[in-house]
C-alpha cells in the first residue's frame, strides 16, 4: 500500500473530523513532507480536503469518490472475502474481470469503473456508463455448483441490489424478472452473470457477476433512446452515497452466496416481482404475445397465461417482457 492509499484510508475513518499532519505523519510512520505530499496527489485526483491550521486535514463529508477504502470501511465482515480495484474509466468491468479470471485471479476479485466506455448488458445492449454517477461493478466468484444453476448468481444480486437500493433511497425498489431491478416503473439497475463453463466437470471455471447501477441523475440527462425508461436511486449526493450502496449490495449478496442453492432469498424475490398478476408483452426475436404474468416457480421460471387459457413456463434466456 502507497502513503496514499493509507492515508486514504485515515481521513475515510474519520471523514469530515480534522486530523494533524503530526498525527497522519505517526500513525502511518512517514513524514510531515510525505503526508502534505500525498494530500496535495489526493487533491488533484478530485478530493476535496481542507487544511486548517493548528487543527490539521479533513476530508469533506460529501465526497463520493469510489475507492477501495470508502467501499471497505463499510463491509463488515464481506471485506475479508473480497479484494477491490477501482478504476478511473474501463471498457467495460466485466470485460475487465474475465481476462482477470483467464489468467488465474481467485474468487472474490471485486473490479469498479468510476465510467465504462463498452458497457453492455444483455442481449448485447449497451450499458449507459457515464462518469462518477453511477456504480459499475463487476465480482468474479468460481461457484461449485452446477452450470444449470448459474441464474442463482442473478437472481441474488437482483434481491441485493433490490435491498440496499430500498435501503439507501427509502424508497420501494422492485425487480423486473429476471435482472433488473426498477423504482416507480423505471430502471435503476442492471445485472449481467457472464461465465466460463468447464466441459470436464459439467461446471463453471468462473462466473463474473455484473452490477450496474444508476445512482445520481447524469450529467448531462440520460440519452433520449433511454430516457423514458431509466432513472436513478437518488438526485443528490448524501455524502459517500455510491460507496455505501455498493457496499451494501455486496454485504447482502455475499451472505446469500454462503447458501446460494437453498435460494435463501427466494421468497423477497417473488414478494419484490412487480408484474405478478398483470398483463404482459412477452418479446422473443422479433415476435410480441400478449400474456399473464402469474408466478414463479423454484427455479425463477416465469409463469405466464395466454389470451387462449394456456399457460406455460418461461425461462429467461432469449426472452424478455414487458408491461403492456
Ligand atoms: C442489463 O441491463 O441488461 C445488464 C446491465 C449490466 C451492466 C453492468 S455495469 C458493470 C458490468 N460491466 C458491464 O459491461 N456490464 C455490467
Amino acid at each position: 500500500m502507497s502513503v496514499k492509499n493509507d492515508l486514504l484510508k485515515l481521513l475515510e475513518k474519520s471523514r469530515g473530523d480534522y486530523i494533524s499532519g503530526e498525527q497522519l505523519a505517526e500513525k502511518l510512520g512517514v513524514s510531515r513532507a510525505a503526508i502534505w505530499k500525498a494530500i496535495k496527489s489526493l487533491k488533484t485526483g478530485g478530493y476535496s480536503i481542507s487544511a486548517v491550521p493548528n487543527k490539521g486535514y479533513s476530508l469533506a463529508e460529501n465526497t463520493d469518490i469510489l475507492s477501495e477504502e470508502s467501499i471497505v470501511k463499510y463491509l463488515g465482515d464481506a471485506a475479508s472475502d473480497l479484494r477491490i480495484s477501482v478504476y478511473k474509466v474501463l471498457p467495460s468491468t466485466n470485460k475487465f474481470a474475465r481476462e482477470l479470471a483467464e489468467e488465474g485471479e481467485g474468487e472474490g476479485k471485486v473490479i469498479f469503473a468510476e465510467s465504462q466506455t463498452n458497457g453492455h448488458g444483455r442481449r448485447g445492449r449497451d450499458f449507459f456508463s457515464p462518469e462518477s454517477t453511477g456504480i459499475y461493478m463487476s465480482l468474479l466468484l468460481r461457484p461449485h455448483f452446477p452450470a444449470y444453476q448459474s441464474l442463482l448468481l442473478t437472481t441474488a444480486a437482483a434481491v441485493a441490489s433490490a435491498r440496499a437500493i430500498e435501503d439507501v433511497s427509502g424508497k420501494p425498489a422492485m425487480i423486473k424478472w429476471v435482472n433488473d431491478v426498477y423504482m416507480d416503473n423505471r430502471k435503476v439497475c442492471g445485472i449481467l452473470t457472464e461465465a466460463s463453463l468447464s466441459l470436464e466437470s459439467g461446471g463453471l471455471n468462473y462466473a463474473v457477476l455484473g452490477i450496474g447501477i444508476n445512482v445520481l441523475p447524469p450529467k448531462g440527462g440520460f440519452p433520449d433512446s433511454i430516457s423514458n425508461i431509466a432513472a436513478n436511486v437518488v438526485d443528490n449526493v448524501t455524502g459517500d452515497v455510491r460507496s455505501r450502496l455498493a457496499a451494501k449490495v455486496l454485504t447482502y449478496f455475499m451472505e446469500y452466496y454462503k447458501d446460494l442453492t437453498s435460494k435463501p432469498f427466494f421468497d423477497e424475490y417473488r414478494r419484490r416481482l412487480f408484474f405478478l398478476g398483470k398483463k404482459i408483452t412477452i418479446l422473443r426475436g422479433t415476435s410480441s404475445t400478449p400474456a399473464t404474468a402469474l408466478d414463479i416457480d423454484e427455479d425463477f421460471h416465469l409463469l405466464v397465461q395466454y389470451e387462449d387459457g394456456t399457460k406455460e413456463y418461461l425461462s429467461s434466456g432469449e426472452i424478455s417482457i414487458k408491461l403492456q
